[in-house]
């Protein structure tokens, strides 16, 4: 972005604010509880931990909106991150080595999220900064360097590593399906108001 480096700081934040808002005005065709339970993100959700997912896409929802990013991207996004994920196994035991030598989640996740979000009727541009974002949550496939993201990149991150813990036990953390169901509707009400302030009032 060259020539936003070059403008003067109030002009710089000032076209940040406007691209912001653009991204912001991306119309919401695809709710997170009909991307929720579709059969390909159960299935890859219950691999990587449900609990996580959930526990996630609620982090980047808060982040989104203190930061004045679109926070159904947002939560999307952090709901899908990890859907890439591979199960590597030796002899029944979790191999962490293979799995840190042959990881690729985050570039078979980007591509998974993208091919659910464009089946449920998502918006093209939204399933992509969707993508990029599951891509790019996680720099620990790519060679060292300064990867420089996008403030929705940034939150994806930052909301998973909130929920971290020690040994990658979050992905095998439980939660109740019904419950599940339950914290995602209730996001995808949150997400609704953000987006739609005058029902706030109502
Ligand atoms: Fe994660």
């Amino acid at each position: 972005m060259p020539i936003l480096l070059r403008v003067g700081s109030s002009y710089g934040i000032l076209f940040r604010t406007i691209l912001l808002r653009r991204e912001n005005v991306l119309s919401r065709r695809v709710t997170l509880t009909e991307v929720f339970t579709h059969p390909i993100a159960q299935k890859y959700l219950r691999r990587s931990g449900v609990a996580h997912a959930v526990a996630v896409a609620f982090h980047a929802f808060r982040l989104a909106v203190k930061h004045g990013v679109n926070p159904d991207l947002a939560a999307k996004a952090a709901l899908l991150h990890d859907i890439g994920h591979y199960e590597w196994y030796t002899n029944g035991e979790w191999d962490y080595e293979k799995y840190k030598t042959n990881d690729i989640h985050a570039i078979k996740g980007a591509e998974r999220a993208h091919k659910l979000l464009i089946r449920l009727g998502e918006e093209r541009r939204a399933a992509k900064e969707v993508a990029l974002a599951v891509l790019l949550h996680t720099d620990s496939y790519l060679p060292e360097g300064s990867l420089q993201q996008k403030p929705l990149q940034q939150i994806v991150k930052l909301a998973d590593e909130l929920d971290e813990e020690p040994g990658g036990k979050h992905h095998y953390r439980e939660i109740d399906p019904d419950v599940a169901l339950k914290k995602i509707q209730q996001l995808d009400e949150m997400i609704e108001k953000q987006l739609n302030p005058i029902q706030k009032s109502m």
